[in-house]
């Protein structure tokens, strides 16, 4: 008999995602010129209720030109978590900025609010802000210090597309704002990514960067640098049949969370979020749990393995980081407890939208059975 395998994530593809590619292709609309990517960005933009959408390739390449966009003096200082993925490092280094690291919280794994205050300094000029895997950061209290600072929000609404922070979209609070289009979020384009905001200036500054910075009367006139980012009307034609999906895809995400959550809970060796904290909905963008110890950690992840079920780790915090380290720091006796919490001891559990409420109960019974909790599940 060949074991049923579970991997952490599968796209959901289907067939009119395949027919609105094939008919982008016959067009002739492969390359990023042309309606397709038009009429993408302006769907985009009504969704994320945001003026202005540009089309990248990435997630990645999303916060490199986001941050550019903002023209900061060299070495001024980006507040940013510590728990997340190295792009939003990544982006404030490529833009000679220095990144100033926040710890985030043991209960909902984002930014911890207290922590953005005490790092605050003269040199700030704006905050990245990162919605984590599945509770949206306290966006609106950071929202409020960056006006009363007068700094710049970057909101990386990546794992967030579509959910909403107390009635409003994720991603619409940003001066600018980010998003991955990658396989495993809300809705994909293969690769690619998307950048929102409200400022006709951050607009021309993206719309620049992430074309090679062609001159604007003499077209081989580069007066500053540039990528290529542009993002294909193939992608986009995918994209434009996926973002039909997006609310669907975010229901059986958090249909999923709570089945898991109703067989974990009673678990005390392990903690996994509960679908609502205060007045914010878990999104489940992905469904995480934390064991007490890394040595625990390792052993279930073994256990799963062997039975066919696949897990990921959670980010490894940034500042532990070699490259960061390197650059940046040399020595430094920055503490995050938390971070380095999550990192040790918590990993995600598949979570694809096919995967069955009976293969749910099979993967929590393995994880109870494996810590000799006294399996509740009929
Ligand atoms: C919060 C966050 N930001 C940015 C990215 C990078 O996106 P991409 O993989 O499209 O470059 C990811 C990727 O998963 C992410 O989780």
């Amino acid at each position: 008999m060949i074991k049923k395998f579970f991997p952490v994530s599968k796209p959901f593809v289907n067939n009119s995602d395949i027919k609105n590619v094939i008919a982008s292709m016959k067009l002739g609309w492969i390359s990023s010129s042309g309606p397709i990517i038009k009429k993408f960005e302006m769907k985009f933009s009504k969704i994320v209720k945001k003026k202005y959408s540009i089309t990248v390739t990435s997630g990645t390449a999303a916060l490199d030109v986001a941050v550019k966009s903002l023209n900061l003096e060299s070495n001024s200082e980006v507040l940013v978590p510590d728990f997340t993925i190295i792009s939003n490092l990544n982006s404030i280094l490529k833009n000679n900025l220095k990144p100033v690291l926040v710890d985030c919280d043991k209960i909902k794994w984002n930014m911890k609010v207290e922590d953005i205050k005490k790092k605050i300094t003269k040199k700030t000029k704006a905050i990245m802000a990162v919605h984590i895997y599945g509770f949206p950061c306290e966006i609106d209290k950071i929202k409020k210090i960056c006006a009363e600072k007068k700094l710049y929000l970057i909101e990386d609404a990546a794992e967030m597309l579509g959910h909403k922070y107390k009635g409003r979209k994720c991603g619409s609070f940003g001066d600018v704002s980010t998003f991955s289009f990658y396989a495993n979020k809300n809705m994909t384009t293969g690769e690619g990514g998307m950048i929102c905001t409200n400022s006709k200036k951050i607009y021309q500054n993206c719309y620049k960067y992430k074309n090679l910075s062609f001159g604007k009367k003499i077209r081989f006139k580069h007066d500053e640098l540039g990528w290529n980012y542009r993002m294909t009307s193939i992608q986009a034609a995918l994209g434009l049949s996926q973002i039909r999906k997006i609310n669907k895809n975010i229901s059986i995400k958090i249909k999923i969370g709570k089945i898991y959550y109703k067989y974990l809970k009673n678990n005390k060796n392990i903690y996994i979020q509960p679908p609502r904290i205060k007045n914010l909905d878990n999104s489940y963008w992905v469904v995480g749990i934390l064991n007490k110890s890394k040595t625990q950690k390792l052993k279930l992840q073994k256990f799963l393995k062997n039975n066919g079920i696949e897990t990921r780790d959670f980010f490894y915090p940034m500042h532990k980081q070699p490259l960061l380290k390197k650059h940046i720091f040399g020595k430094n006796n920055y503490k995050f407890p938390n971070s380095t919490f999550l990192s040790n001891n918590g990993f995600y559990l598949p979570s694809y939208y096919s995967l069955k409420e009976d293969e749910i109960k099979y993967i929590c019974r393995k994880i109870n059975s494996f810590y000799k909790f006294k399996d509740l599940i009929n």
